[in-house]
């Protein structure tokens, strides 16, 4: 398949002209991958079956995993869902646009392949100027997924959509890179208690303070999963992140996290093995959420066999939702010291 990319930096006049030509391609039940201040997205019309079909085939993402719905106007939120509330009306005022997903029982404009057959929606309205002029210009709800083959790093860069796309769907807006650098927080409204599904820079004392009720994360994140689990979120129980390499979280006091990594890189480089460090400062967090990706997908460039990580501090609200992602690139896999 032939894919067009559309370089937009900025808002001229030449650029809009490119965004519209990507919504017309949206508009008629095409794939286009674009920017958000998280991560870049794989978008296609919500409401158009085939449309979606097309997102699950270009990343091979289970079908059974659904995926969150653009929009760029509150009002678009009315027929998504039977359930507009103020608490949604709320949360929309204060953190939208951004990094929050929220899942409400859907209406039955939303197609089940949309939502995994799942009847509840997830709806977020991203904070990009580009997206936010593509899902206008397209005047639909825009489903998109992260713009990654299934089970890779999400894409924070243009030049990681084109690697994971190119040839697989009809365009890709590059527009540099990804502000925030990990997912959406999502939080699940469908329930009495609302619930944080994937924690994000969103922190739970946030989403609590503004909705005046406590929030509480799902303990089913960051738990090793048996294989009877069943996961309300169904992305829970794939693969995710994972870069070629094996990878390995060091967790304990910072002196003796860093004399361990170091010994067993001495130790492996020996064998013969490539080495990378993933080592962040427990003052920047945010620095380590916008690299986390972007340096897995280096390290695979780089043909790194083996990667040895620190761990975060997880009492950090941002500590936490960067650990997230690492554990699960990781498989799992911590060594304590
Ligand atoms: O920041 C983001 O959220 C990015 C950008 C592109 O907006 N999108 C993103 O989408 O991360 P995706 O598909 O990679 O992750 C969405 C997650 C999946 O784990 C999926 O299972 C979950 O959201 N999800 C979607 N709809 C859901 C629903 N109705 N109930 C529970 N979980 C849902
Ligand atoms: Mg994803």
């Amino acid at each position: 398949m032939k894919t067009l990319i559309y370089d937009v930096r900025e808002l001229n006049d030449d650029n809009l002209k490119k965004i519209d030509e990507a919504a017309i391609i949206l508009r008629n039940g095409g794939v286009v991958a674009f920017p958000t201040e998280t991560v870049y997205g794989l978008g296609a019309d919500a409401l158009n079956h085939k449309a979606v079909s097309k997102i699950y085939e270009a990343k091979g993402r289970p079908s059974d995993n659904p995926l969150i719905v653009h929009i760029s106007d509150l009002e678009q939120c009315y027929s998504l869902t039977d359930g507009f509330n103020e608490t949604i009306e709320k949360l929309a005022q204060h953190f939208w646009p951004g990094p929050l997903t929220i899942i409400v029982p859907k209406s039955n404009k939303v197609p089940d392949i949309t939502t995994g057959g799942l009847d509840t929606v997830a709806i977020r309205m991203p904070d990009h100027p580009v997206a936010l002029e593509l899902i206008r210009r397209a005047g639909c709800p825009v489903a998109a997924p992260s713009a990654n083959i299934s089970g890779k790093p999400s894409p924070t860069k243009g030049e990681h959509v084109v690697e994971d796309m190119f040839g697989r769907i009809d365009a890709i807006i590059t527009s540099g890179d990804c502000k925030v650098g990990i997912e959406s927080t999502i939080l699940d409204l469908s329930e009495d208690v609302p619930t944080i599904l994937r924690p994000g820079i969103l922190t739970p004392e946030e989403l609590s303070k503004v909705m005046g009720k406590e929030v509480i994360i799902d303990p089913a994140i960051n738990k090793i999963r048996d294989k009877d689990f069943v996961p309300k979120s169904p992305g829970m129980k794939y693969t995710h992140y994972a870069p070629n390499a094996e990878m390995i979280i060091f967790q304990g006091e910072k002196e003796k996290v860093i004399t361990e990594i170091e010994r067993v890189k001495e130790q492996k480089e020996k064998e013969g093995y490539k080495v990378g460090i993933m080592l962040y400062d427990d003052q920047s967090y945010l620095e380590a959420a916008h690299e986390l990706f972007a340096q897995l997908r280096e390290f695979d460039k780089q043909n790194v066999d083996l990667i040895l990580a620190g761990a975060l501090n997880s009492d950090d609200s941002i500590g936490f939702a960067v650990m997230n992602r690492m554990l699960k690139s990781a498989g799992y896999i911590v060594v304590k010291v």
